[in-house]
Parts: C-alpha cells; sequence; structure tokens
C-alpha cells in the first residue's frame, strides 16, 4: 500500500478530494464509496468548495455508502444515510437518485445486506472508495476478526466502538448494537481503496493496519491485500509508524503528476 504522510487533516482532505475530482473528470459517472466519522468531513468539504468554484464538475458522480446502523427510524439526523446525504449529496448537487446505501429500516435485514452487496456489483462496482479506520482497526463496521472474504451483511458493534460513536447520540444507550456494513471481500472489490486517518487517537490502529500482520484481529490490515490502496494519515496519526521517514522519502520523490 502507498503511505501518504501530511502535516494536517485539511491537507489530507485537500489531497483525496484532488485525487477523486480527477477520478471524477476521467469518468464522470464514477460510482464513490464514502464512509461516515469525522475523519472525511475534510474531504467532503474540499470537493463541495471545488463544485463551487467551478473547478469540478460532479453532476454524474454515484454516491454508495458504506455502513449503516439497523432500526434508527427513517430520516433519524444520525443515520448514516442521513449524514451522506447532508455531508455529501446535498453539497455536490446530487440528488437522492445518484445515492445507493444499505437499507437500515429494512423488516428483513439480510435480505437488504443480500440486496445492497449485488446492486454493488449491477452498478459496475465501486471505483473509489473511502474508509475511515477504528480505534480497534475496524473499516466500515468490520469489527475485530471479521472475516477478511466476508460480504455485506449485519454486524454487532464492540462496546468501544459504540462509547466512539456515543459523541453522535444523545447518550451511549441510543447508540444502536446492530450494523449493515459491506463485508472486507465487498470492500476489496473496490478499483482503488483511499483511508484516510487523523490524530493521535489512530495511531495505533494505523501501525497495526500498516506494519503490522494481515490478520482479522485488525480488519484494516486487509488493505495490504489490495492491489491498489492508498493511506493518507496527518503526522500524528503517523506517530507509530516505523517507516515513516521511508513513507514520507518515496512520496517526495513521486512525480506530481502520478496523483494519488
Ligand atoms: C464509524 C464508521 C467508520 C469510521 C469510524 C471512525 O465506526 N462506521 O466507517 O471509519 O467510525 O470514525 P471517525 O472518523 O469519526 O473517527
Amino acid at each position: 500500500m502507498e503511505v501518504v504522510i501530511v502535516p494536517d487533516a485539511t491537507a489530507g482532505g485537500e489531497l483525496i478530494a484532488e485525487a477523486m475530482a480527477a477520478l471524477m473528470r476521467r469518468k464522470p459517472d464514477a460510482l464513490l464509496g464514502v464512509a461516515t466519522g469525522s475523519t472525511p468531513l475534510p474531504i467532503y468539504q474540499a470537493l463541495a468548495a471545488k463544485v463551487r468554484a467551478g473547478e469540478l464538475d460532479a453532476s454524474r458522480a454515484r454516491i454508495c455508502q458504506l455502513d449503516e446502523y439497523v432500526g434508527l427510524p427513517a430520516g433519524h439526523p444520525e443515520s448514516y444515510r442521513s449524514v451522506v446525504l447532508r455531508e455529501v449529496v446535498e453539497p455536490l448537487g446530487l440528488g437522492e437518485g445518484s445515492f445507493m446505501g444499505p437499507d437500515g429500516t429494512a423488516p428483513d435485514v439480510h435480505a437488504a445486506c443480500e440486496a445492497y452487496d449485488t446492486a454493488l456489483s449491477a452498478a459496475g462496482g465501486v471505483d473509489l472508495q473511502l474508509l475511515g479506520i477504528g480505534t480497534d482497526g475496524h473499516i466500515g463496521f468490520n469489527e475485530p476478526c471479521s472475516s477478511l472474504a466476508s460480504r455485506t451483511r449485519i454486524k454487532t458493534l464492540t462496546r468501544q466502538t459504540r462509547e466512539d460513536n456515543a459523541r453522535f447520540f444523545d447518550s451511549l444507550d441510543e447508540v444502536p448494537h446492530h450494523v449493515m456494513t459491506q463485508g472486507i471481500g465487498t470492500i476489496l472489490e473496490a478499483r482503488h481503496l483511499v483511508l484516510l486517518a487523523t490524530g493521535e487517537g489512530k495511531a495505533d490502529a494505523v501501525a497495526h493496519a500498516v506494519e503490522g500482520p494481515v490478520a482479522a484481529l485488525v480488519p484494516a490490515s486487509a488493505l495490504q491485500l489490495h492491489p491498489h490502496a492508498t493511506v493518507v494519515v496527518d503526522e500524528a496519526a503517523a506517530s507509530k509508524l516505523k517507516l515513516a521517514d521511508y513513507f514520507r522519502a518515496t512520496y517526495a520523490a513521486k512525480p506530481e503528476w502520478q496523483g494519488i
């Protein structure tokens, strides 16, 4: 995988937004997999700024969701559907028709997971999938010990993830226990994986994912199996990487036109 160390979250957001913009210029109807949480917000802000400035026509882009809570009422502001519509789809000037996600309100959750997995392939597959990383090394909502071959399915959150996400709710009790997530096998089918991690709290997870063995215990380590995976980290999230100097030198020597 390529590891790019950037000074801060804003720089990471700008770098990734530029890669997404370049993709949309090459392929206007690209299917872009987006992630939720706080980390990717600078990417979405940078993308929206490009659209507003007239530097990017995103009107034909398609957006798909990585994961979803199970059981939140339709339209709940913290359902990932609502978050993606609010943070990505609307700011880019897209309509709901350009957006797909797993239905967290479906009466048959298992069938809805399978239907979403099939729909992603039927849409031609994801061109670029954005990822964050949980403090426990999860990607999407694939918690530690998720099968590296898993497909979209229902998962139970660890207490740590529920505590991490409680800041979006009024209390820990309101954080759902169950979620739907693209499986690790599903995620690995995207053509380009781009993981952004910022802040010291992610330093251990990043070090295990990038420099540790590929292990179900650290779901993000599955990126090591992907032919085109880019990990963008700020200095704080890179602080436990043994090979940080090598990553810096490699990226500094890369021709500018090559992008990420
Ligand atoms: C949630 C999401 C993940 C995200 C993670 C980290 O668990 N399901 O996709 O990567 O949170 O979020 P944050 O970026 O807010 O730390």
